[in-house]
């Protein structure tokens, strides 16, 4: 009773945060197909007290979804070309190449339609998801988000003020807690597609989060709901001080 009251309230908080932003987003939701609301719930409610994360606020329709189709030995073929970038098993080493090991194989589906159809623009991306089926990106999804992220360093000079927004957030300036959505150890939630964030390059993070609050992660006429849950990003994003988009991507590129 008091941890469902518990989420309901951090729920609450979050809606109060992003809001008029969310009820637009969730209005997108409900048109979907019956999401993921309720397995997420009921794992976040599985979850120890101490590690307590509150439910997600928008329900993700969940599409697509590489763990029905996806094969995991299929993709190891597959990614030997994606290694030269991304590192070995998606643990890349130079920190422009976002990390893909241990990311929620939902997510990393996701974005590759979205580099296929020329929605999230790159120059090097664009042509290298446009060799791939939609079976190869299942398969791709599946095989990443098996894989160990190998930790990374947090600067040290950086990382205590990022600990402090990514778990507090401000709530005065309306940023919510990363933690609620992306979790205690930046895990994501692999449910309702949201990335993790852990051992990520934070020269990744912070070009992402500068693409999120100048509006250009996507293009397109319908850039800021590429995807069911872009929308909080692109809204989170903009509240964000240069200083402390540096130091919580210091943060999370030494979670683990
Ligand atoms: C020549 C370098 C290169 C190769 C090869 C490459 N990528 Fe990428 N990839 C990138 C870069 C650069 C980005 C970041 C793009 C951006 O900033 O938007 C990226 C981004 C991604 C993302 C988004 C990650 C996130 O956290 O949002 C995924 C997923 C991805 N690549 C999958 C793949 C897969 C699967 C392959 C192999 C089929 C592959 N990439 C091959 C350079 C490469
Ligand atoms: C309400 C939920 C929510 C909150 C709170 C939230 N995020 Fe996100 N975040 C998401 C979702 C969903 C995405 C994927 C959006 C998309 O589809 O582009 C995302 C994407 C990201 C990405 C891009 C990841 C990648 O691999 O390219 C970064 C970086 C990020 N968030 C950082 C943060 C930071 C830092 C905070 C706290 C200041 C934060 N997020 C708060 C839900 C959230």
């Amino acid at each position: 009773m008091a941890k469902r009251f518990l989420l309901l309230s951090s729920a609450a908080f979050l809606l109060a945060a992003l809001s008029p932003t969310l009820s637009r987003a969730g209005t997108a939701g409900t048109a979907g197909p019956p999401p993921a609301a309720a397995p997420a719930a009921a794992a976040t409610a599985a979850a120890p007290a101490t590690a307590a994360q509150p439910a997600p606020a928008v329900p993700a329709p969940v599409t697509p979804d590489p763990y029905s189709a996806g094969s995991v030995q299929a993709g190891a073929t597959r990614a030997a070309v994606c290694f030269a970038c991304h590192g070995p098993n998606g643990n890349s080493i130079a920190p422009t190449f976002p990390r893909l090991a241990g990311q929620n194989a939902v997510y990393i589906a996701e974005q590759l339609h979205l580099f296929r159809s020329g929605v999230r623009q790159n120059p090097v991306m664009d042509p290298m998801a446009q060799t791939l089926s939609d079976q190869d990106i299942d398969n791709l999804a599946v095989f990443f988000a098996a894989q160990t992220p190998t930790g990374l360093e947090a600067d040290p000079t950086l990382w205590k003020a990022g600990k402090a927004l990514y778990l507090s957030g401000d709530p005065e300036r309306r940023v919510p807690a990363c933690v609620a959505c992306h979790g205690p150890l930046g895990r994501g939630n692999p449910a309702a597609g949201f990335p993790a964030l852990r051992a990520q390059q934070s020269v990744y993070v912070v070009t992402q989060l500068q693409n999120y609050a100048n509006g250009t992660r996507y293009s397109g006429p319908k850039a800021v709901n590429a995807t069911p849950n872009s929308k909080m990003m692109f809204a989170i994003a903009k509240r964000l001080t240069p200083a402390e988009i540096q130091a919580v991507a210091s943060y999370v590129q030494g979670l683990r």
